[in-house]
């Protein structure tokens, strides 16, 4: 696939169903030209999103504790081949792909083998099949495709995993659905993102009604340089500086805690000497504020990085981060 032969009006359509709720419809694929046209364009800008979450997890020394992934709703296998390509085939044996769309999981399957040989790669249904050895969950964009029977059914396998990486679309709606997951997932796993803690959602609070958790990748350099990102932003109407996602790390395992952890959730918004961020913390989720001559390097690090990760910090009584208490 290449710039050259993208259809335009087949990736309108495309869109244009993504943005609907499509709850319970059955597949859409029509066939391997539509997939590999999402594959070449939405599925590279989900594949940006899985970065933003599998690097700063391997720069953790997360490891899988399962040799089997399992990609529940893979269509073109967009979460297995950025799992693969962060994490390598060398703790992975086999791979296991289910989409209701034969077509989808057709193209998954020659993807992935051709990208990353060495694991199995088999499809099959695995909220039906018998128990079998452990694995880790992965879950991309599927949540507003889902009734209710479909999500249960899902439900069901992601509580027998060793751990679930789960990546929605950044929208209020997707992400107080995944919030809805982690809220019944809680007590089985530790969340290892985004939350720095394993307690009930501070979103679920009233007064944070109007929030949702989202964070922004970065698209690379090509976004924004090649003429075909300018035309697909231009033709689809899509904002590529804006990448935002929703996303749930679980795990059996406990992560490392550090004190006075804090998540900052979505961007900060900065004023004159000022920013208003509105932080999650194992107390709950609310809006503080960064004074610059309070504290330099924190200032330094927002304004470099949009989504700096886990951090530190001590707060005022007043919401003000404390002076000095940035921890780097
Ligand atoms: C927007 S696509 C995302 C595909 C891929 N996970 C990604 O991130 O690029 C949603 C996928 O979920 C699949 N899907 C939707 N409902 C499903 C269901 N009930 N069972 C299995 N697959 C489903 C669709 O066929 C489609 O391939």
């Amino acid at each position: 696939m290449d710039w050259q032969h993208v259809d335009w009006q087949l990736l309108e359509r495309l869109r244009d169903r993504f943005l609907k709720n499509t709850g319970g419809d059955g597949p859409y694929w029509a066939d391997e030209v539509t997939l590999a046209n999402y594959d070449f364009t939405f599925g590279r800008r989900i594949a940006w999103k899985w970065a933003a979450v599998l690097q700063p997890m391997l720069e953790r020394g997360w490891e899988p504790p399962a040799r089997r992934l399992i990609d529940w709703g893979c269509g073109t296998g967009v979460a297995t081949r950025s799992f693969l390509a962060h994490f390598g085939t060398g703790s992975i044996e086999d791979i296991i792909l289910w989409d209701h769309s034969p077509a989808a999981t057709r193209f998954a399957r020659a993807a992935i083998e051709a990208e990353h040989p060495g694991p199995s790669v088999r499809v099959a249904d695995p909220s039906t099949a018998e128990d079998g050895p452990p694995f880790v969950l992965l879950v991309s964009h599927v949540i507003n495709e889902l009734d209710t029977t479909g999500l249960e059914a899902l439900l069901a396998l992601a509580r027998k995993a060793e751990a679930i990486i789960w990546i929605e679309p950044g929208t209020r709606e997707d992400s107080r659905r995944l919030l809805g997951v982690r809220e019944q997932l809680r007590g089985v796993f530790h969340c290892h993102a985004p939350c720095p803690h394993d307690g009930p959602c501070g979103m679920l609070a009233a007064e944070n009604a109007r929030h949702w958790c989202h964070h922004f990748a970065r698209p690379p350099t090509e976004a924004f340089t090649s003429r075909g990102w300018s035309l697909f932003a231009q033709r689809l109407n899509i904002d590529l500086r804006a990448l935002p996602y929703s996303h749930l790390v679980l795990d059996r395992r406990p992560p490392p805690r550090i004190p006075d952890a804090v998540r900052i959730i979505g961007a900060p918004r900065e004023y004159s000497g000022l920013m208003k961020i509105l932080r999650c913390r194992e107390d709950g989720v609310s809006e503080v504020e960064l004074q610059k001559r309070d504290s330099k390097p924190l200032w330094k690090k927002l304004q470099k990085k949009r989504d700096p990760g886990l951090l530190a910090w001590r707060e005022t009584e007043a919401g003000r981060i404390a002076p000095g208490s940035f921890q780097v």
